[in-house]
C-alpha cells in the first residue's frame, strides 16, 4: 500500500467571483474605513488588543445584519463555505451552514496579529479587500506541532502537506477558508499602505 497522507488539514483558497471584483473591493474598503471612523468603542478596544491596527471583532461583529454590502458578501461566502464543507466530507445531517460573526480588520504599516484560533464555530475565513504590495499573508501552524517531541525538523523544501508552517498570500478578491481550530497569525505589515480584510465564522444548525 505504500505511504499515504492521513488525518489531513484542508485550506480553501478561491476567488470570490469571476468578475467585478475591483469595483466591489473599492466600495467595500470605503465602507470598512467608515466603520472604523464610526466605531469609537472598537478603536479603543483595538488600542489594547490589536496594537497599531483596527478590528471590529469585539464591537461591530455581526456586520451582515446591519449592512447590505456585508449581507451580499455573506451570501457569496456561504456558497464557498458549503463547497468547503463538502470537500471535508462533513455530514451536516440535513442542517445548514450559517454565518455567526462578520467583522473588519484594518492593518496599517507595522501592525501584526498574533497566533490565535476562532472559538465557537467550525469554519472560519477571511476575504481580502485591499492588499498592498508587500503586505503579509496568513500563516498557518501545523495543529500537531505540540506532539512532534523528538521528531527531526522538516526539510526547507518539504512538500506543503509536510511543512510545519504555511503562509498563504493575502490576495484582494480571494476567499481563504480553514477549520476554526487551526491556529494562524499575520506578521507585521511592512507596506506603507493599509491591508484591509473582513473575517467571519460559520456554525451549522
Ligand atoms: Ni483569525
Amino acid at each position: 500500500m505504500g505511504t499515504r497522507a492521513c488525518f489531513s488539514t484542508s485550506l480553501y483558497h478561491e476567488p470570490l467571483q469571476k468578475a467585478g471584483l475591483d469595483r466591489f473591493n473599492t466600495e467595500l474598503a470605503d465602507e470598512c474605513r467608515k466603520i472604523r471612523d464610526y466605531d469609537v468603542a472598537g478603536r479603543k478596544w483595538s488600542e489594547k488588543n490589536y496594537p497599531g491596527g483596527y478590528t471590529s471583532y469585539a464591537t461591530l461583529n455581526r456586520l451582515h445584519e446591519f449592512s447590505s454590502t456585508f449581507a451580499a458578501l455573506e451570501r457569496k461566502l456561504t456558497r464557498h463555505v458549503r463547497r468547503f464543507a463538502a470537500e471535508l466530507d462533513l455530514d451536516l445531517r440535513g442542517r445548514e451552514v450559517f454565518m455567526t460573526d462578520f467583522w473588519v480588520n484594518i492593518m496599517p504599516e507595522h501592525s501584526a496579529h498574533s497566533l490565535h484560533l476562532h472559538p465557537l464555530s467550525f469554519v472560519s475565513g477571511t476575504y481580502y479587500v485591499a492588499t498592498p504590495k508587500g503586505c503579509p499573508g496568513l500563516k498557518f501552524e501545523d495543529p500537531r506541532l505540540s506532539k512532534f517531541m523528538a521528531a527531526p525538523p522538516k526539510l526547507p523544501k518539504a512538500r506543503p502537506a509536510n511543512q510545519t508552517h504555511l503562509t498563504y498570500p493575502a490576495k484582494a478578491g480571494w476567499v481563504l477558508l480553514f477549520e476554526s481550530w487551526l491556529r494562524h497569525e499575520v506578521a507585521a505589515n511592512r507596506s506603507k499602505a493599509e491591508r484591509i480584510s473582513v473575517s467571519f465564522n460559520y456554525n451549522w444548525r
